[in-house]
C-alpha cells in the first residue's frame, strides 16, 4: 500500500494546497477563536503566523533545546486559563517526543498540534506521522517537487462528522493555484517556485529572507490535481530508503569537519534535510553553495522570536540544513 493512502484516509484527512491554512481550518474546528492563546515552539516558521493573526489568536513561544525537543518547563510555564493549544513540529522529519507534551495537554485541557509538515513519510513511535495529536499537519510539497499539497489530520473526533464535512466543503471550495501561474507548463510553475534546475542547470541563489518576511503570506489555495497525480505514483520506498542514508552520510562526513549533528537518526524516521551546527555558519553556508549543493537555512522567524533574541535565535545561527 502507497503510503499516501493511510495518510489520506478520508475519516480524517482533508486536503488543502498548504500547512498554513490546513492549520487555519484546524484551529477553526477545534473551536479556537479570537483572544484564545496558542503555544508555538519559537524554532518556526513565520508563516505560521497567518493562521493566527486571521483567527486573532494570541501566539506565545516555548522554547526548544538544542535536540530541537521542547522545553517542558517553558510550556508549562506560559499556560494560561486563556490557552487553549499547543503545537509540536516534527523538525526536519525527526519526530518529537511527545510523551510528556501529551501528558500536560491532558492535565491542562489543551489541544495538541502535531505538525509534521516537514515530513509525510516514515514513522513516529510506530504510527504515522501527524497521527498524535488531536490534528497533525502534513505538507507533501516539502518532500516532492509539486506545486502544492498538504492536509489536515482530525485525529479526535472532537467537532464529530458534521464538522470533518464542512472542513471537506471548505476544502473543495478553494481556488487552484495553478489558476494565478504566469508560466506556460507545469514544469516550469514547479521549477519556478523551488528554484529547482529541472529544465536545465542553473545556479541557486543564496539569500536568506529576513526574519518576518512572509507572516502575511496566506495561500488560500486548494491541492493542485496534477500534484496529486504525481504523489499518487510515486516511489515511496525509494525515497525513504535515500533519505535515509543520505543523513547518515552528511552526519558521518561533517562530523569529522567539525559540524555536530541535531539528532541521530530516530528509528523509522525519514528526514527531509540533515540538520548540523556549525559556528561561522554563513561561510560554510555559502561554501557549500558554491559547490553546488542545495544547502539552506531554516527558518524564517517570526519577527518577534528574532527581536527577543533568546535560544531559537542562537539555534537558527548555527543551523545548516543539508539536502537528502
Ligand atoms: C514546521 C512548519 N510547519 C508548517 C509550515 C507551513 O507549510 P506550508 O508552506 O505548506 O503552508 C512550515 C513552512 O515552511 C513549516 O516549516
Amino acid at each position: 500500500m502507497s503510503p499516501l493512502e493511510g495518510m489520506l484516509d478520508p475519516g480524517r484527512a482533508v486536503l488543502f494546497g498548504y500547512a498554513r491554512t490546513a492549520l487555519e481550518y484546524g484551529f477553526r474546528h477545534l473551536g479556537l477563536g479570537e483572544g484564545d492563546e496558542v503555544l508555538y515552539p519559537d524554532l518556526i516558521c513565520d508563516v505560521m503566523m497567518v493562521p493566527c493573526r486571521r483567527l486573532g489568536l494570541k501566539v506565545k513561544f516555548y522554547r526548544v533545546g538544542p535536540d530541537l525537543g521542547a522545553d517542558l518547563e517553558s510550556v508549562e510555564g506560559l499556560i494560561t486559563a486563556r490557552t487553549k493549544a499547543v503545537l509540536a513540529v516534527n523538525y526536519f522529519g525527526l519526530p518529537q517526543d511527545l510523551k510528556e507534551l501529551k501528558e500536560i495537554c491532558k492535565r491542562s485541557g489543551l489541544y495538541l498540534v502535531e505538525d509534521s509538515s516537514h515530513s509525510f513519510l516514515g514513522k513516529a513511535d510506530g504510527t504515522a506521522p501527524g497521527l498524535r495529536g488531536d490534528i497533525g499537519l502534513l505538507s507533501f510539497r516539502k518532500l516532492v517537487p509539486v506545486l502544492n499539497g498538504a492536509a489536515l489530520l482530525v485525529n479526535t473526533g472532537a467537532q464529530g462528522a458534521k464538522g470533518l464535512e464542512s472542513l471537506r466543503r471548505v476544502s473543495a471550495g478553494l481556488p487552484a493555484e495553478r489558476a494565478q501561474g504566469r508560466h506556460a507548463s507545469y514544469l516550469k510553475l514547479v521549477e519556478a517556485k523551488y528554484g529547482l534546475p529541472l529544465g536545465r542547470l542553473r545556479k541557486r541563489v543564496a539569500a536568506v529572507p529576513p526574519h518576518g518576511s512572509t507572516e502575511g503570506e496566506a495561500m488560500d489555495f486548494g491541492f493542485d490535481e496534477w500534484s496529486l497525480s504525481v504523489l499518487s505514483g510515486y516511489p515511496f520506498e525509494r525515497e525513504m530508503a535515500r533519505r535515509r542514508a543520505n543523513y547518515r552520510k552528511w552526519v558521518e562526513r561533517l562530523s569529522a569537519k567539525g559540524f555536530r549533528k541535531v539528532r541521530e537518526l530516530p528509528e523509522g524516521a525519514v528526514p527531509s534535510s540533515c540538520p548540523m551546527y556549525v559556528d561561522e555558519r554563513d561561510r560554510w553556508f555559502s561554501s557549500y553553495l558554491s559547490k553546488g549543493h542545495r544547502v539552506s537555512v531554516w527558518p524564517t522567524l517570526p519577527l518577534e522570536v528574532w527581536k527577543a533574541g533568546g535560544s531559537a535565535v542562537s539555534i537558527w545561527k548555527r543551523l545548516v540544513l543539508f539536502p537528502v
